[in-house]
């Protein structure tokens, strides 16, 4: 079991995730967007950084919302090439809030559920 970084991190990179994860696996990446993704051999399945996302970016494997599938794999050969990234930064100039994502999901029609309130 693993936690996967989907592209609502994409062009945000709050990084708040990566301030409480206890085992440092955050990478940061440039491709195909600035964002973090999770190294899935070092995440220990704490599910501490699930709630601090701003934007709702952070699923567990088997909770990932369709559209967004593809991001269990990306994470996994993404974060080789990445680089570690172990305390807070401050948000890309680019950063949205959560309700303009989900704006910008509903025009492009995205079905994408929110992870469950009660972790
Ligand atoms: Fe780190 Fe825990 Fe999140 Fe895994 S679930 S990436 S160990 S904070
Ligand atoms: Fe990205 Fe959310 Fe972390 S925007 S950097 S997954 S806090």
């Amino acid at each position: 079991m693993t936690w996967v970084v989907t592209e609502r991190c994409g062009g945000r990179r709050y990084t708040d995730c990566v301030d409480v994860c206890p085992v440092d696996c955050f990478y940061t990446i440039d491709q195909p967007y600035q964002m973090v993704v999770i190294d899935p051999g070092t995440c220990i399945d704490c599910s501490l950084c699930e709630t601090t996302c701003p934007v709702n970016a952070i699923y567990r494997d088997k909770e990932v919302p369709e559209p967004y599938q593809v991001w269990i794999e990306r994470n996994e050969k993404l974060f080789k090439s990445g680089t570690l990234i172990k305390k807070k930064q401050d948000p890309l100039p680019t950063a949205v809030t959560l309700e303009e994502i989900q704006t910008r999901e509903k025009e492009f029609g995205l079905v994408v559920h929110e992870p469950p309130p009660d972790r």
